[in-house]
């Protein structure tokens, strides 16, 4: 089991919901988290609550993940301010709505779906990169959680760009397995739809969604960290897809590869 007692942690996307329960499960076991997001206020009142109950144990520091530099700033931050980085959560992310079909809809722009890809996707694999290559060049381990979600497999013809971001975060994550030989565990957690501002903020902005999504079942957001947590905790799951979903709860997510 990895302690996470004396670790930091570093949280794209910390502001709200998931980041937002994440950090605070993991300040209450003694880890120190550094917070990054878009949304500052929410960002620097959740590091002074922390704070406020557990002195010198957040920061938070603006970060739009769409924007390198300032990823590799909030890692740096982690070293910085607390002289190490040992876990990196790239959980930022947006839910792309409207009818990426219908040429009138603001979703069909290139920019925003461009902008759907770059946060759910090329963020996660350029979060994991950064930090991957700190660890490797100082020999260290490090445990990156990448967040994808159950429309990585089963399907969400509403929002095709979103379930193809999570479906590839999935599988890069899969594929990140050998750099368990070093140490460095990749893992991912696919929730079920789970009643965050992302959820809430969807169904407000495009209320021919409620019909749709209103009447599934949902996962606890608490849930949801739980996955986060054994991800982080469970030094067995290298590699692996943590599931959420409302019947089964938290699984390990079995792809099928063909017989080659
Ligand atoms: N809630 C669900 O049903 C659900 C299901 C599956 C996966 N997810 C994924 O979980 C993750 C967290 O979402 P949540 O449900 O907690 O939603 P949320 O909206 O509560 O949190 C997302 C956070 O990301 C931040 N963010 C948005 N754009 C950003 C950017 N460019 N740079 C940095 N931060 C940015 C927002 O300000 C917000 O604080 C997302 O990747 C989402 O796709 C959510």
């Amino acid at each position: 089991m990895y302690d996470v007692q004396g670790k930091v942690a570093v949280i794209t996307g910390a502001a709200s919901g998931f980041g937002k329960l994440l950090a605070q499960r993991l300040v209450a076991k003694g880890c120190r988290v550094v917070l990054g997001d878009i949304n500052d206020k929410a960002g620097e009142a959740l590091a002074q609550a922390i704070n406020h109950e557990h002195p010198h144990h957040a920061m938070f520091q603006h970060c739009d993940v769409t924007q390198p530099s300032d990823i590799r700033l909030l890692f740096d931050q982690a070293v910085t301010a607390y002289g190490q980085a040992d876990v990196m959560v790239n959980n930022a992310g947006i839910p792309g709505v409207g009818d990426f079909f219908d040429a009138r809809s603001p979703a069909a722009t290139m920019d925003a779906w461009n902008r759907v890809v770059d946060i759910n996707l090329r963020a996660v694999l350029y979060g994991t990169q950064y930090a991957v290559h700190h660890w490797m060049e100082r020999k260290r381990s490090g445990v990156v959680v990448n967040v994808s979600s159950a429309s990585a497999f089963v399907l969400l013809p509403f929002s095709p760009v979103y379930a193809a971001t999570k479906a590839a975060v999935q599988h890069f994550t899969s594929n990140c397995l050998p750099l368990s030989k070093k140490d460095i565990r990749v893992n991912a957690v696919a929730p079920f739809f789970s009643k965050t501002a992302l959820v809430t903020n969807a169904l407000e902005q495009d209320p021919a969604l409620v019909p749709l999504v209103g009447s599934l079942p949902m996962v606890a957001p608490d849930l949801v960290v739980d996955a986060f947590m054994r991800c982080i905790e469970d030094e067995k799951l290298r590699g692996k897809t943590l599931s959420v979903l409302p019947r089964d709860g938290v699984q390990i997510y079995r792809p099928v590869y063909p017989k080659l």
